[in-house]
């Protein structure tokens, strides 16, 4: 499979959990704008059999190379971030892992028993990154007591692998030029922004502004009942110039830290 088919698969399964991405590429494309994508990102568990690493294979066996490594120390979670030398107009793959060790030992009980389910399942999943949730039918009350010390964990109990985000690269639109521009049409549009740390994530000293709207909701089956969960979210992101004059390529911890909560209904 080469690098498109594999992008053009992850977003329709993206696509198919996050309505707004359809509407928000009808009013661009009504506007002529062009759209390209900046970055896809990733979730999952820092366990052997499918952390960052095992994640990134699918990348790296087609030319990326990691170009950065994060740490968001209070959400804890480590992420690296990786580019396509020979395709640089390529979007760029940013991965991110829950360090389960990190967690209440009741929370790693709860990660460490779907962990099992996942490594029953994985033979039938060759390619992890188009997984899903492997079937995996959650727990709403272990949903609910993994949300209260990690969204994030919570999140990737009931969507597993998949793309949790595509970004819309603001420097590629023809018309609306500033990620201020673009946020104030969205806004217009009646689309609802993750205002957490502000709606714009960075700034032009940084080479980087970031903003999001808030992830749509889905109808999820719970082994007790179907419930209405925070799914995937759209991003919006800005690039500017280094002193070399090339545009800025990686991310700024602080800002990635405030657009994580895309997911969280409860901030
Ligand atoms: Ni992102």
């Amino acid at each position: 499979m080469d690098l498109q088919a594999i992008f053009s698969r992850l977003f329709d399964d993206y696509k198919s959990l996050n309505p707004s991405v359809d509407k928000i590429h009808t009013l661009l494309k009504n506007r002529n704008e062009t759209i390209v994508n900046d970055h896809i990102a990733f979730r999952t568990y820092n366990l052997p059999q499918i952390n960052i690493n095992v994640l990134a294979k699918a990348f790296e066996v087609r030319g990326y190379k990691v170009k950065g490594n994060y740490r968001f120390k209070e959400k804890k979670l480590t992420a690296n971030h990786y580019e396509n030398e020979d395709f640089p107009n390529a979007p760029k793959i940013f991965i991110s892992q829950l360090e389960v060790s990190e967690l209440s030992k009741a929370n790693q009980m709860l990660i460490n028993e779907h962990y099992q389910y996942i490594l029953n399942k994985l033979p039938q999943h060759p390619d992890i990154i188009f997984a899903n949730n492997m079937g995996f039918t959650p727990n709403y009350k272990k949903y609910q007591q993994l949300r209260e010390e990690s969204e994030y964990a919570a999140w990737m109990y009931v969507f597993g692998f998949r793309a949790n985000h595509f970004t819309i690269f603001i420097n590629h639109l023809n018309n609306l030029t500033s990620l201020e521009d673009f946020n104030e049409y969205i806004l217009e549009n009646n689309f609802v922004l993750n205002a957490s740390g502000g709606i714009i994530k960075g700034s032009k000293e940084q080479f980087l502004k970031q903003s999001s709207i808030l992830a749509d909701k889905v109808n999820i089956a719970f082994t007790e009942d179907i419930f209405e969960v925070p799914a995937c979210y759209y991003e919006f992101a800005q690039r500017f110039p280094l002193s070399n004059g090339h545009l800025f390529q990686g991310f700024i911890a602080g800002s990635a830290d405030k657009i994580f909560e895309s997911t969280d209904f409860r901030k």
